[in-house]
């Protein structure tokens, strides 16, 4: 697809690079979200909140921790398998990418898949439009074959993003959805949410999944709980937002970090967990805690071979591929559109 400031222009000269407000509108905005997830017993927030600036630097931090395996996991499989995978997607293809973030281990794929074809449009999709708008520039810089088309949203119906901006064509969709995003889903809304991104696909299109597997809980919880401090930097970065953004005055001091597994729905929980009896004003409403109680800010689920088989099931897509890296922490797997 052209992008499409440039379609008048000779293709000589073309825009590489544009950045698009996701046409479809949020079904809900920041304010009112946080309002019914604080109201809600037990409160929650959602996790896609984290990702401001600061968010987004501090996830950054997260994939850098000797404890944070996720990352370099999945970074192994694609930098030791990007020709094969390139080569089950076929010879022709444009990939989008849900929560795109810095676009580090996307590159493996897009070098393997330039290797066998001249040009390729990539339509990486994030909510923090400046990490989207400095991985793109750094994309086109480096790699003179590629275009892209950059979509500002949350992906929580991500057809609607999507369709506007894939119009039929004779190359094959292939959508990324890598580094276990998938996993803050929890098993119902997993599979809705690919049933719904299977509409906005032709039959023979595909995904490429990335999905954490279950493991010991000595591995699992430091991942999650790192003695630098920087995930729960990251999970009470949520509160700060509120307070900058909604005029909210939570006293960072007053909540505590707190992760660990929860073996029976095979998925880590974080939560802020209120050190004392208190009240919070956010906007002109006011939200108590008791001591101890917590907003539930993240699911993290993880996955074996019957649950991804149900995801995928459920999605509409059959297995077609996996792959895994040595140690078998994480799968990354080829969904193909029935
Ligand atoms: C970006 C959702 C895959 O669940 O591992 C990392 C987010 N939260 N540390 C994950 C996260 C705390 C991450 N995902």
């Amino acid at each position: 697809m052209e992008p499409s400031l440039a379609v008048d222009a000779p293709s000589t000269t073309r825009e590489r690079f544009v950045l698009r407000r996701a046409l479809a509108l949020p079904a809900s905005t920041f304010a009112e979200d946080v309002r019914r997830g604080l109201e809600a017993s037990p409160k929650f927030l959602l996790p896609h909140y984290f990702y401001d600036a600061l968010g987004s630097a501090l996830f950054s931090a997260i994939c850098e921790l000797p404890e944070y395996y996720v990352t370099r996991a999945e970074d192994e499989i694609l930098r030791t398998k990007a020709a094969e995978i390139a080569a089950a997607f076929g010879p022709n293809v444009r990939i989008a990418e849900l929560g795109s973030g810095s676009a580090r281990k996307t590159r493996h794929l897009i070098e393997a898949i330039l290797d066998h074809q001249p040009s390729l449009d990539f339509f990486p999709i994030d909510v923090d439009a400046g990490i989207l708008a400095s991985s793109s520039r750094d994309l086109i810089r480096d790699y003179p074959g590629l275009s892209t088309t950059a979509i500002c949203g949350d992906f929580r119906d991500p057809a609607a993003l999507l369709r506007p901006y894939l119009p039929p064509s004779d190359t094959r969709t292939i959508v990324l959805f890598l580094g276990s995003s998938i996993g803050n889903l929890d098993p119902a809304a997993a599979g809705a949410m690919l049933a719904n991104l299977r509409t906005a696909l032709a039959p023979g299109d595909a995904l490429f999944l990335g999905a954490d597997l279950r493991k010991s809980p000595s591995i699992l919880e430091p991942a999650y709980d790192d003695p630098l401090g920087v995930t729960a930097a990251f999970n009470r970065n949520v509160l700060v937002r509120i307070n900058r953004e909604l005029g909210g005055t939570f006293d960072l001091e007053t909540f505590a970090h707190r992760a660990f597994y929860n073996e029976a729905a095979g998925r880590i929980e974080m939560h802020l967990v209120s050190k004392i009896a208190q009240r919070v004003l956010i906007d002109g409403y006011e939200i108590a805690f008791d001591e101890g109680e917590s907003i539930h800010t993240e699911n993290s689920n993880k996955y074996d071979v019957a649950t991804l088989a149900t995801l995928a099931a459920a999605g509409n897509f059959r297995i077609e591929r996996r792959w895994s890296d040595s140690n078998g922490y994480f799968a990354d797997l080829l969904l193909v559109a029935e």
